[in-house]
């Protein structure tokens, strides 16, 4: 057998890419604008102060492509995107004057703990007359349903559902999606998992443990979790034409590898 691609990363690097769990207790750690979050185009948006509204570039490009599939580009309004800590903060203290502690606690991440700040999460509204900014409407019906039901499929989930408040620590949100990326997307969704519980049940498919593999079409896809060393951490990649792979912001990376049905791979 070949020797393994090995790449080596720095502690730093747990805190970036489409997997980073981002919540009450892991906060953003990048909190300058990269370069890949990228504005908006040919896509209805809900502009409050006439500022572009941009996303993640993967991001965007999934959710275009989302758009199109669910013949949803006349009728769904992007109200959100990327939000600097600026901008989440003004919203957060906007939204206690206006909106009152116990509102803003249920609906308004504070200032380095909103998922905005990734350019990975996205609200979604109806295209409707009046358009609320905090809660756009999302109903569950119509091209919205649609948009629901194929959301997994481009890589998005909702991210704060109906019975999950407990671990969330945010209210069920219908209109706010975040990219996880595929297969992720649709694990998730099997599961019922919200991202918290999908970190942690990632875990599992150590390196030197059991992976998980799921088959879709031609490929079958390979995941699997690398905890991060003090400093340097070596990750084998089982092949490196094909991979993908993002910090947890916690304590380590996901790996998720795509190889073609019936070629020969490590552990499979
Ligand atoms: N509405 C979500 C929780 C946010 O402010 O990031
Ligand atoms: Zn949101």
């Amino acid at each position: 057998m070949e020797p393994l691609h090995e790449i080596r990363l720095d502690r730093a690097a747990i805190h970036r890419g489409h997997l980073i769990l981002v919540n009450h207790e892991h906060s953003v750690r990048q909190t300058e604008k990269s370069a890949n979050i990228i504005p908006l185009h040919n896509i209805l948006t809900f502009d409050k102060e006439q500022q572009d509204i941009s996303l993640e570039k993967t991001c965007l490009q999934q959710l275009s492509a989302l758009l199109i599939a669910c013949h949803a580009m006349d009728d769904i309004i992007i109200v959100s995107g990327y939000r600097s800590r600026e901008e989440q903060q003004e919203l957060y203290e906007n939204s206690l004057q206006e909106n009152g502690a116990a509102f803003t606690a249920s609906y308004v991440a504070c200032p380095n703990e909103s998922e905005h700040q990734t350019g990975l999460a996205v609200d979604v509204g109806e295209n409707a007359e009046n358009v609320d900014f905090i809660c756009p409407s999302f109903p569950t019906h119509g091209v919205c349903q649609n948009f629901k039901q194929l959301a997994a499929e481009y890589g998005f989930i909702q991210r704060y559902k109906e019975g999950k408040e407990h671990i969330t620590k945010i209210a069920c949100e219908p209109w706010h999606f975040r990219y996880v990326g595929f297969p992720h997307s649709v694990i998730l969704e099997q599961h019922g998992f919200c991202l918290e519980e999908y970190t942690q049940f990632l875990k599992q498919y150590g390196f030197h443990h059991e992976h998980l593999y799921i088959e879709h079409k031609s490929s079958v896809i390979e995941i699997y979790y690398m905890a991060a060393e003090e400093d340097i951490t070596t990750v084998p990649i089982t092949n490196e034409e094909q991979y993908h792979l993002s910090g947890n912001n916690i304590d380590g990376f996901v790996i998720t590898v795509f190889h073609e049905k019936g070629s020969e791979h490590n552990g499979f």
